[in-house]
């Protein structure tokens, strides 16, 4: 017995010396040219689905909202395509010598439920070049993106086309710089600022000051976005400047009035005039009225409603971050209850 046993331990001692001869002798072959073994792929794989089944049981799934369907298309485009391909786009070369090989994910969705998804999209997954999401704290984003990749397997070329790149004019190899750079963010907010879809702001005749640093804060990430983090890094800072001009420069759209809840735009209106003043929430167009008298303070008249509501969310969050003014907002609008967030953003998309 005790002989055993002193054997079994020499053999757990010798095992790392044995792993090491093992590695030493260099049988195990870490090249990428030669594939893994079919049965490293099986397990690999194995292993990631498991993980992501297990850790998508926490993760609860809000009901479906395509407001920002149409930017995660076009954030598929310049993110995601270049490793998966996507409908009349083959993936890039360097993608097909990856290990493993990025999937084709039209043939694969199917196999997975939307918190299955949000979880590899949020997260990544490790060993694999699969990268998470570059602001994982934007889970709005994140669902954004599950709910595209749900109407992927459906898309032909033509229709992935016009979701994700619109009539944006792809930039051609002779365009650097600005003409380059516009082409990238046409694909979401279109060369006159008006943007595709109800998420995407209106960059039409806002205040350049207040664009400019708005995209200075995207590259610092102090304004966390995944889509807008790639979309900045893609066009370089060097562009910032000329493109805020663009932009600012661009005719705001005149909106017709929302003929929503009549109650809710007159409360939004009070809001947007006179604050809740038991709840320490100033009036909103103290900052952001007609006469604003800082140019950083953006110009909320007309914005989209959709976009604005799912601002103030963030900021009442903790989650919105934004210029060196963005502490002054996130103040003034902590208390601010989810029904004023509805009516405020509602009477301010309705204004002139
Ligand atoms: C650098 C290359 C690369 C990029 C960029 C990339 N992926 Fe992946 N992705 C992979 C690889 C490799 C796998 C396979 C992982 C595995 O099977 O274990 C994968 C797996 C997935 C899967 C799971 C599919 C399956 O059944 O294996 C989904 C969904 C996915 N990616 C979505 C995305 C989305 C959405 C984006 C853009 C936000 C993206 N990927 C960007 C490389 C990439
Ligand atoms: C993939 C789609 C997409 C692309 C490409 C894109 N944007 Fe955006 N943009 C968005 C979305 C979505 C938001 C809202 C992000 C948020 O929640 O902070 C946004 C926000 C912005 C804002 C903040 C506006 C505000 O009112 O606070 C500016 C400025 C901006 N984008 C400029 C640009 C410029 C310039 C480019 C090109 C370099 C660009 N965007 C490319 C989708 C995109
Ligand atoms: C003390 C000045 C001040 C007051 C009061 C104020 N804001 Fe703001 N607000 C700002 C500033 C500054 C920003 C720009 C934040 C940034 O991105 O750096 C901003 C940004 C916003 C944005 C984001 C706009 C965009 O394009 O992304 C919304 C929405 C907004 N404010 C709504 C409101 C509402 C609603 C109220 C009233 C309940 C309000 N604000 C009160 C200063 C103020």
């Amino acid at each position: 017995m005790a002989i055993r046993k002193r054997h079994l331990l020499i053999g757990i001692a010798a095992l790392p010396v044995a792993a090491v001869v093992f590695a030493w002798l260099g049988i195990f072959n870490v090249a990428a040219t030669g594939g893994h073994w079919q049965i490293t792929n099986w397990f690999l794989h194995f292993a990631m689905r498991s993980s992501v089944r297990t850790y998508a049981l926490g993760v609860k799934v809000p009901p479906r909202d395509i407001s920002l369907l149409q930017p995660a298309a076009g954030h598929f485009a310049q993110g995601c395509a270049f490793c998966h391909g996507a409908p009349g786009v083959p993936p890039s070369p360097a993608a097909l010598a990856m290990l493993p090989t990025p999937p084709n994910l039209s043939g694969v969705i199917g196999e997975w439920t939307d918190a299955q998804l949000f979880r590899i999209v949020r997260h990544g997954v490790r060993y694999t070049g699969m990268p998470a999401w570059p602001a994982p704290e934007r889970t709005d984003e994140v669902w954004a993106m599950v709910a595209f990749l749900r109407e992927l397997p459906s898309l032909d070329a033509r229709k992935y086309h016009e979701l994700a790149e619109g009539s944006a004019k792809a930039a051609t190899a002779q365009e650097t710089g600005f003409d380059a750079a516009l082409a990238g963010c046409a694909r979401c907010h279109g060369s006159d600022g008006i943007g595709r879809g109800e998420g995407v702001p209106i960059l039409a005749g806002q205040s350049s000051v207040y664009l400019r640093a708005s995209l200075e804060a995207y590259a610092k990430r102090k304004r966390p976005s995944g889509m807008m983090e790639v979309a900045v890094e893609q066009a370089g800072g060097g562009t910032f400047e000329a493109l805020a001009k663009h932009y600012a420069a661009q005719p705001r759209p005149s909106r017709a009035p929302l003929a929503a809840d009549p109650a809710l735009v007159g409360r939004g209106k009070e809001i947007a005039e006179r604050g809740v003043p038991g709840d320490g929430v100033p009036a909103c167009l103290g900052c952001h009225g007609g006469t604003r008298k800082n140019p950083a303070y953006p110009n909320l008249a007309g914005q989209k409603r959709s976009y604005l509501e799912n601002q103030l969310r963030l900021f009442v969050g903790g989650k919105r971050g934004g210029t060196a003014y963005a502490h002054i907002m996130a103040k003034a609008v902590k208390n601010l209850s989810e029904t004023d967030i509805k009516s405020v953003a509602g009477y301010l998309a309705s204004m002139e």
